[in-house]
């Protein structure tokens, strides 16, 4: 599919946007492993997601209603999966293919994850590796770095304390998942924070879990108890259309029931440090993470620095934070921010190929960009998704302003995470 956006001002209204990816996958996962029954209502129904559900169903796990209303899954208990009789194939999604390999590794049994193009070619080593220190046991290609990956089952896991050398949730949470199989507890120690989703639901499905600065640990074999889950909406979905707000004229977005867990929430952070017109109102809490309404109008933005220990709590924004950035006055820098080079697609060299076929300047670093702005976007071009969800709708976003309408092609992908962004846009 090839998306054409023109541009547009005078965005107004009140929207919700779809449910939060993250806690969506971690809601069927935890719901499989707890005993009996788990609600979810606002489950996020993108490609990703999805991938989650037909792996666990392949796992023997009964999911009813699949769908934001309200999703039924029973729980099999800790134990409770069975062998999947084929490959299981997660499609683009690397936070299910992490997760899973630390989970995987404590069952009693074989499998074998795989997914598309993208996803056979990011690392895996950075849990394959630790998982393997607990006596997980992985083949693949790359010496278990890439998919597709043979997980060898009916290990007896040994606790482990770990000092993960990059600030991510998906290395934290695979070894925490890995932990429940584990005697003893199970430590992670990040060099910076990262969400902690997985931390906060485990608590809420029941198991023991202590967090200390940087440290997390999990006792192992514990008994989780099915829960009634209200995802949030995402707040990473939520930014495309806040920088929209922002950067166009004559604009008031109220975007309802937005999560603003502080581990996720660095976009507010830096989008205030650019001067944002930005308000959280409602403030209020579901299941443990904090929601609000967030209202945005038109804005005048100023550049930033964005580093350091806060680019893991905004680290899917950055493609969209690099939009806003065009429009800011002074020259903004993005940095530390390496990691973007290995999700769904290598987000810096994407953005900046993109921005520059726009007609921006931009200055490419290793770990991030520059930025003076603010500068005109000329459009009138056709730009490339790279098939990343990410980067497809920041280049919608951009479209909103440039000059001449421009076309973003394969954007399928933005169903990854977003299904309904395209509508969304057209009613405000
Ligand atoms: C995610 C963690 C982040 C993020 C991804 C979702 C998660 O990845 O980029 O979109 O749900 O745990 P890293 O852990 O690799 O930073």
């Amino acid at each position: 599919m090839e998306l054409k956006v023109e541009p547009k001002s005078k965005l107004q209204g009140q929207v919700k946007v779809p449910g939060d990816k993250s806690i969506s996958h971690r809601a069927v996962m935890l719901g499989s492993l707890a005993e009996g029954q788990t609600e979810v209502k606002g489950f996020l129904t993108g490609e990703d997601c999805l991938s989650t559900v037909r792996a666990f169903e392949q796992l023997g796990v009964k999911i009813e209603g699949v769908g934001e209303e309200r999703m039924i899954i029973h729980g099999c208990g800790l134990n409770g999966l069975t062998e999947p009789d084929n490959v299981l194939d997660l499609g683009n999604s690397g936070t299910t293919t992490r997760l899973m390999l630390g989970m995987l590794a404590g069952q009693d049994f074989y499998s074998v994850v795989t997914g598309d193009d993208s996803l056979r070619g990011r690392p895996m080593a950075r849990v394959t590796d630790p998982v393997s220190q607990m006596g997980g046991q992985f083949k693949g290609r790359d010496d278990a770095n890439l998919l597709p990956i043979t997980v060898v089952g009916g290990q007896n896991l040994k606790s482990l304390t770990y000092q993960s050398p990059v600030a991510s949730a998906q290395v934290k949470s695979s070894i925490l998942l890995a932990g429940l199989y584990a005697k003893g507890v199970t430590k992670v120690v990040e060099p910076a924070k990262s969400r902690d989703h997985t931390e906060r639901m485990l608590e809420y499905f029941g198991a023991d879990i202590t967090v200390d600065g940087l440290t997390v640990s999990v006792t192992g074999k514990p008994k989780l108890k099915g829960k009634k889950v209200i995802v949030p909406g995402d707040i990473s979905s939520a930014a495309f259309i806040m920088v929209a707000g922002l950067i166009t004229d004559d604009s008031r977005i109220v975007l309802e029931n937005v999560g603003l867990n502080p581990t996720r929430a660095g976009v507010i952070t830096a989008l205030e440090k650019m001067d944002a017109n930005l308000e959280l109102i409602n403030e209020r809490e579901v299941n443990g993470e904090p929601i609000a309404d967030v209202v945005v109008k038109s804005s005048q933005l100023q550049a930033t620095t964005i580093e350091g220990d806060l680019i893991p709590l905004l680290i899917d924004e950055i493609p969209i934070l690099a939009v806003a950035a065009t429009q800011a006055e002074g020259k903004t820098i993005i940095k530390d921010a390496e990691e973007l080079r290995v999700k769904e697609t290598d987000r810096i060299a994407a953005m900046v190929k993109e921005l520059r076929k726009l007609g921006v300047e931009v200055t490419e670093r290793k770990d991030g960009l520059e930025i003076v702005g603010p500068q005109e976007i000329k459009g009138g071009v056709n730009c490339l998704s790279y098939h990343d969800h990410r980067v497809a709708m920041s280049l919608a976003i951009a479209g909103l302003i440039a000059e001449q309408p421009l076309k973003i092609e394969e954007a399928d992908c933005i169903n990854i995470s977003f299904p309904g962004f395209k509508q969304l846009l057209t009613d405000l």
